[in-house]
């Protein structure tokens, strides 16, 4: 059985959630390996509209077992919330089809304190996080001080490793941020409080892959943020704190890489960007609000208008390359309709030279201009289509050419949010 990661091939929400929910119809595991509850993932069927920050997007199909691996980054209250919302709807979340890994790190409240304070520091220069606490929690994983999930049933490691941490972080949030200090005795009576209700999803998670494999069971990895918020190879250092290229779903699961068969690269139809940071084709005019309007364009998370421009291939081609983008999944097709023309960035001028790759000192992806070439749109309602052939001959065009400009077949089309509208090729 093939082992398929997706992840998102941009500056995040491409439409992840959607087309992990239509590959989970046939996958019987599905696991996240990196993030945390900055993820927004936006999964709608007939009846509801179902936001997913932490629990893996395999949630709707009944007897999918959603895995959450080591690389994620876990803040409790979080997860028992989505539980809680997800059981409300009468979704199975039970110990049954639910794990975190033992090593999973867990955000703690001077996370997301400190996340917030630094962002205030930074003024003008903010990141625009996700205020989620990611940032301070992977610090904490790479300076080996942080929690875990494994560690839950030991109160006096959970004291001991909160009273450890707080020594350091009191003295920046008291001297440095201005914030008040917060108290160690409350800070781990309150994480064992809820410790009780997190425990019995805490597992072996590489054991249950590895399993999951010897049975032969296909085995989902999904992705959270996009390549471009990749810690080391995104927009540095506006970028997310984790890996979020495909090999990443190796280290952060536990999952051998040579056993990682096919990746998908969920692809927009066009670029949005949420928070800082620099976007060559972001359009600050009336096609950028015809996007965000006609898209929805707001956070899943914190509801923040999402920057909006042309679709770019130069960061497509760097996506593709990094991850060994087997097949694209191209989304949101639709909202370009009544665009008189759509535009693609085939390559940039730097300094008054055309270059063809990201470039990759720090700053310069500000300075670019970038180069499009045009094609003509469309004007047709495509979001009951159902097979490529039957859309409209610019819209196949738009399709092909993105295929070209990547290198990678274009394997699935998305012409609107619900499950249903979706075109396989
Ligand atoms: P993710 O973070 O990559 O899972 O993406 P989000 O859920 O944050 O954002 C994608 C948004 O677009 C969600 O509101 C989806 O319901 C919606 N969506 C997904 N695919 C399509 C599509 O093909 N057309 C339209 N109009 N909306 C889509
Ligand atoms: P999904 O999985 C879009 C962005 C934030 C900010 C930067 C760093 O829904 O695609 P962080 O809180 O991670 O330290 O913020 O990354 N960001 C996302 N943008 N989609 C996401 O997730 C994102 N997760 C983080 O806006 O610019
Ligand atoms: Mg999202």
């Amino acid at each position: 059985m093939p082992t398929t990661v997706i992840i998102g091939a941009q500056w995040g929400d491409e439409g992840k959630g959607k087309i992990v929910d239509m590959l989970c119809e046939k996958s019987q595991v599905v696991v996240r390996f990196q993030g945390g509850s900055n993820a927004g993932h936006t999964i709608k069927t007939k009846d509801r509209e179902t936001v997913l920050h932490l629990i893996p997007s395999g949630i709707l199909h009944e007897g999918t077992w959603c895995l959450i691996g080591n690389g994620v980054v876990l803040e409790p209250e979080a997860f028992l919330k989505e539980v809680d919302d997800l059981a409300a709807q009468g979704i199975d979340t039970t110990t049954y089809r639910l794990a975190i890994s033992k090593k999973t790190h867990l955000i703690m409240p001077y996370h997301k304190l400190l996340d917030r304070a630094r962002e205030l520091k930074r003024g003008g220069m903010r990141i625009g996080t996700t205020g989620r606490g990611i940032g301070p929690c992977y610090e904490d994983k790479a300076a080996r001080i942080g929690l875990r999930a494994g560690d839950l049933d030991n109160p006096d490691l959970v004291r001991e490793k909160v009273e450890r941490a707080l020594q350091e972080k009191n003295v920046l949030l008291r001297e440095l941020y201005k914030f008040d200090p917060l108290d160690p005795e409350t800070v781990s009576g309150e994480l064992l409080a809820l410790a009780p209700r997190i425990v019995p999803y805490v597992k072996p998670v590489e054991d249950y892959i590895e399993k999951a494999m010897e049975q032969g069971r296909e085995i989902l990895f999904e992705g959270a943020q996009g390549v471009l918020l990749d810690i080391d190879h995104g927009t540095y250092p506006f970028v997310t704190s984790s890996n979020t290229v495909s090999a990443n779903a190796a280290a952060g699961s536990g999952m051998p890489p040579s056993s990682l068969d096919r990746i998908v690269g969920v692809v927009k139809a066009y670029t949005t960007r949420v928070g800082s940071g620099p976007f060559p084709t972001e359009q600050l005019d009336d096609t950028g609000t015809y996007l965000q309007t006609q898209g929805h364009e707001f956070g899943a998370t914190t509801g923040r208008p999402r920057r909006c421009g042309w679709l770019d291939a130069v960061v497509l081609q760097h996506s593709v390359r990094l991850n060994g983008i087997t097949e694209i999944a191209l989304t949101k097709l639709d909202v370009l309709r009544n665009l008189p023309v759509l535009k693609i960035c085939v390559a940039y001028e730097l300094d008054g030279q055309r270059i063809e790759r990201l470039p990759q000192e720090e700053g310069a992806l500000q300075r670019v201009v970038p180069l499009y070439e045009e094609m003509p749109g469309f004007d047709q309602d495509i979001g009951d289509c159902t097979d490529f052939d039957a859309l409209p001959r610019k819209v196949q065009d738009y399709v092909l050419r993105i295929e070209h400009l990547c290198g990678a077949k274009v394997s699935t089309v998305s012409v609107g949010a619900d499950r249903s509208q979706t075109i396989l090729r």
